[in-house]
């Protein structure tokens, strides 16, 4: 994670820095920093916690400048201090660096046998050691970055200023994103094309092992070689807008409550509403020539997938194999050259998710990818995307990206069903119009708010939750425990609720809130039995059902949330509203900060 941002400008740089480290304080949020040339000395302010704090800072003692670095962090070495935030500097040159540095013990010990002083905790400081102790046996900037990145093993994305080089800003990849921004006699370094949007469009994404030397006249691009070689400038459609709450408290109430458009646009390019059928785009893989679908990702949109799993198999007869990328890109998994691999991410930017996808390519499998950032690194590494028209999601727990990937991947399942001719003509209609209806329905359980708020306050008291569902809801009860303890610190765990009486029953107690997502489906009646089992442990139950559900479940003294009645397929889309706001309500009643939790990111791009 971490965000960084170079600008070599021709006016002061402190605000443009400061206004794109806002931009990427999705990518950390444990401090910031930033370090510009005044007068031609190296000058830095950093401070621990958000952003808002450096900004103070500098209100109270400005930085000048023309020249700078800015970083966002997100702890791993060190504690979030003032001390570990970046940009990290000796007295000839700071550094901004995204990623992990991992041969950095060994790099510190010889640094320090040499007599040198570190005042971080963090892997980064080496770097600007080992950059100044070239530079001072005589390397000048450029050849002592190059020498150091050499040294350099791990994942990263650095950005340098140098003291004393005031039309000189060198920017490096190795694992991490950067991209390059050239704009009219000045030039920039971002981790993303987002941060970069409010100064030009004209971007050139680095590839792997490149590094830039930046001057006002353009750039010049080197190979992990160090070979100039020429990458191509695209014009970036991202948007120099900031985001804003809205009439909302806060993004995640916002992004909760825009489920019904956004899912809409994004079954409006999947879906052809006017013949009830999917659309079909032209692929570079065959549904109906594929053995096995590998889908790999990290956290909510691993979830999504493991609903996906469930709908591939049954509508498509396609056998899935489904894994958390983390374990995924070290499992050596046996692939077959021609097998499709899909990787689900919002963000697209996800370390494991993205060496996962790298690890299917070397394999030779073709690559889909469900993005909701089109620009990112996992869109452009795939042969093909899926877009979740999500539009840009701030809060750091994940909703409404949620039932987008959902929505495409339900769209996905039909469209794949009806290639290999396991879905009739009739069966893909009423897919089609099942998944039709779901904004609708996500604007109507949307009405249930004012109940589940109340149930948020029992929530809220609890030390534990458990959840637990059967089929689709399994994954649904994951999701739902998964942003429970994201955003309130409450523990809560989900669970396939079959899977109760094999450990996790022994948790339940009259303290114990047991929320049960059933939608009344051929599974119901054993989710019930399950129920019984809990409610004679005395555990307090939570039934999310529709009205047959309530009805064929005849318990007492339960709480129910009755949802609409709506066909199985669609349901876990639409159940996801009451777990999100269950969590979201529980979240504000205990005072949390709701859309930036502690110790999260929304981009996570170390492993
Ligand atoms: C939870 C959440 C995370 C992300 C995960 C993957 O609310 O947001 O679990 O889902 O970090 O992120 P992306 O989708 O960007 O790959």
């Amino acid at each position: 994670m971490c965000g960084i941002i170079g600008i070599l400008g021709n006016r002061p740089v402190s605000d443009l820095l400061l206004d794109a480290m806002k931009r990427l304080e999705y990518r950390g949020y444990d401090s910031a920093g930033i370090a510009t040339l005044e007068d031609g000395h190296l000058a830095r302010r950093r401070a621990e916690g958000k952003l808002k704090n450096l900004e103070a800072k500098l209100a109270a003692s400005p930085l000048h400048g023309h020249i700078g670095v800015g970083q966002t962090r997100w702890a791993t070495h060190g504690a979030p201090t003032e001390i570990n935030a970046h940009p990290h500097s000796t007295h000839l040159v700071a550094v901004g660096h995204n990623g992990i540095i991992e041969n950095f013990r060994e790099l510190k010990d010889a640094l320090l046998a040499e007599g040198r002083v570190f005042v971080s905790q963090t892997d980064t400081e080496v770097v600007p050691h080992l950059v100044t102790k070239e530079m001072e046996q005589g390397a000048t900037p450029i050849e002592a970055v190059a020498r150091t990145l050499k040294k350099l093993t791990g994942a990263f994305a650095l950005a340098f200023v140098f003291e004393g080089e005031s039309d000189l800003l060198i920017g490096a990849r190795k694992g991490s994103p950067l991209a390059v921004g050239h704009g009219e006699g000045e030039m920039y370094l971002g981790s993303d094309a987002q941060a970069l949007a409010p100064f030009t469009n004209r971007i050139t994404y680095l590839e792997e092992g490149d590094w830039v030397v930046l001057r006002r006249a353009g750039a010049t691009i080197y190979n992990e070689n160090d070979k100039p070689v020429k990458r191509q400038m695209i014009i970036s459609s991202a948007s120099s807008l900031l985001v804003d709450k809205g009439n909302y408290r806060h993004f995640m109430a916002k992004e909760i409550h825009e489920q019904p458009d956004v899912t809409g646009h994004t079954l409006a390019r999947y879906l052809d509403l006017a013949t009830l059928t999917t659309k079909t785009p032209q692929l570079p893989f065959d549904w109906a020539k594929l053995d096995r679908l590998v889908i790999t990702a990290c956290g909510t949109a691993y979830y999504a997938g493991l609903v996906a799993k469930y709908w591939f198999e049954r509508y498509a007869r396609l056998t899935v194999d489904m894994d958390v990328a983390s374990e995924f890109r070290y499992r050596e998994a046996p692939m077959k050259a021609g097998e499709l691999a899909l990787f689900i991410s919002q963000s697209g930017e996800t370390a494991d998710t993205l060496a996962s996808l790298k690890y299917c390519k070397s394999q030779g499998l073709h690559i889909a990818a469900v993005v909701n950032v089109t620009t990112s690194s996992i869109a452009r590494e795939a042969d093909v995307v899926f877009p979740t028209l999500a539009g840009p999601e701030i809060g750091v727990a994940s909703t409404k990206a949620f039932t987008c990937q959902l929505s495409a991947l339900a769209s996905l399942a039909v469209m794949a069903g009806r290639a290999r001719g396991t879905l009739s003509a009739d069966d893909e209609k009423a897919m089609v119009q099942a998944l039709s209806e779901v904004p609708r329905l996500l604007s109507e359980a949307l009405r249930l708010e004012p109940q589940i708020e109340k149930l948020a306050r029992r929530i809220s008291k609890s030390s534990d939750v458990l959840y637990l569902g059967r089929g689709t809801s399994f994954p649904l009860a994951l999701e739902g425990a998964l942003k429970l303890k994201e955003i309130s610190y409450i523990h809560a765990e989900g669970y396939a609720a079959g899977e109760l009486k094999h450990g996790p029953i022994a948790l339940i107690d009259e303290k114990m809130p047991v929320i049960v997502i059933a939608p009344f489906d051929h599974i119901f009646e054993k989710t019930v039995s399950n129920m019984q089992e809990v409610a004679a442990r005395g555990g307090r139950i939570i039934l999310v059902t529709d009205a047959k559900g309530h009805e064929a479940a005849a318990m007492e003294g339960i709480e129910t949330i009755i949802m609409p009645e709506m066909p199985a397929a669609i349901a876990p889309i639409v159940y996801s509203i009451p777990i999100q706001l269950l969590a979201y309500h529980a979240a504000v009643l205990i005072g949390t900060d709701v859309d930036q939790p502690r110790n999260l990111a929304k981009s996570v791009t170390v492993e």
